[in-house]
């Protein structure tokens, strides 16, 4: 079976696909990554995959597409026996595809920018949660913080605000407001493979922060 990482979120452009493609270019470097775009007709992660395989082509990433839950449920079950990892890219809104995700995923991840905007939107995501947990006891949901900019005082008293009034855990690593992140999803890499350096390390913590959470589940 493999590991199954969904990346959720009800506000557009809050970071998801970012997330979903700098996981996947990650996790495929040393096993077989399916990156699943469930963020249709946006497709984001299919762009950027398509470009990717015109430039660097790689046996173990591939691409999958869900348009809707039933969908997804059904190319996951295709999917059990060729990958190490599924890495899915989660629509905005469409409360049934982010239950389905919820109950799908080993670990599901929100990316979070320090704004009240994005703060007041996961709101919804604790409702969705609430109905997963009908389905499945365990589900296991947590922020990650992005476009965050550690020098400013609002991040700071938004994220000390969450920790305190939300009911999601959060990931230690986080990601910084950099170019890099845009640049290299316009171009079908991922920060890793990229030039700055800010970037690559808040990747690679990130991705080994998530692999170490993925290792202490039980199976
Ligand atoms: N950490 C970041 N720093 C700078 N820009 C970012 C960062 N994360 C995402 N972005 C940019 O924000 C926009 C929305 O990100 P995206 O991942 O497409 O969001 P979503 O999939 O949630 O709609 C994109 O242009 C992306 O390049
Ligand atoms: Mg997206």
């Amino acid at each position: 079976m493999p590991r199954i990482v969904g990346i959720i979120q009800t506000k557009g452009g809050a970071g998801r696909s970012t997330l979903a493609t700098n996981l996947a270019a990650h996790f495929s470097l040393k096993q077989p990554t399916i990156l699943f775009d469930c963020d249709l007709p946006q497709g984001t992660s299919s762009s950027w995959y398509a470009l990717r395989q015109a430039e660097l082509p790689s046996k173990n990433l591939l691409l999958a597409t869900a348009h809707n839950h039933l969908e997804l449920i059904q190319r996951a079950k295709e999917h059990t026996t060729d990958s190490s990892y599924l890495i899915i890219d989660g629509p905005p809104r469409l409360a049934e595809m982010t239950r389905a995700i919820m109950i799908l995923s080993d670990l599901c991840l929100i990316p979070l920018g320090a704004s009240a905007a994005e703060i007041w939107s996961t709101t919804d995501l604790l409702r969705t949660l609430e109905e997963a947990g009908n389905y499945k006891s365990d589900v296991d949901a947590r922020l990650v913080w992005t476009r965050f900019r550690a020098q400013t005082r609002e991040a700071q008293e938004l994220k000390d605000a969450v920790q305190k009034g939300l009911k999601f855990r959060d990931l230690q690593s986080r990601l910084g407001y950099r170019v890099a992140f845009s640049e290299a999803l316009a171009r079908g890499q991922s920060v890793e493979e990229g030039n700055d350096p800010n970037a690559r390390t808040e990747m690679l913590e990130l991705a080994e922060e998530i692999g170490r959470i993925l290792a202490e589940k039980k199976r």
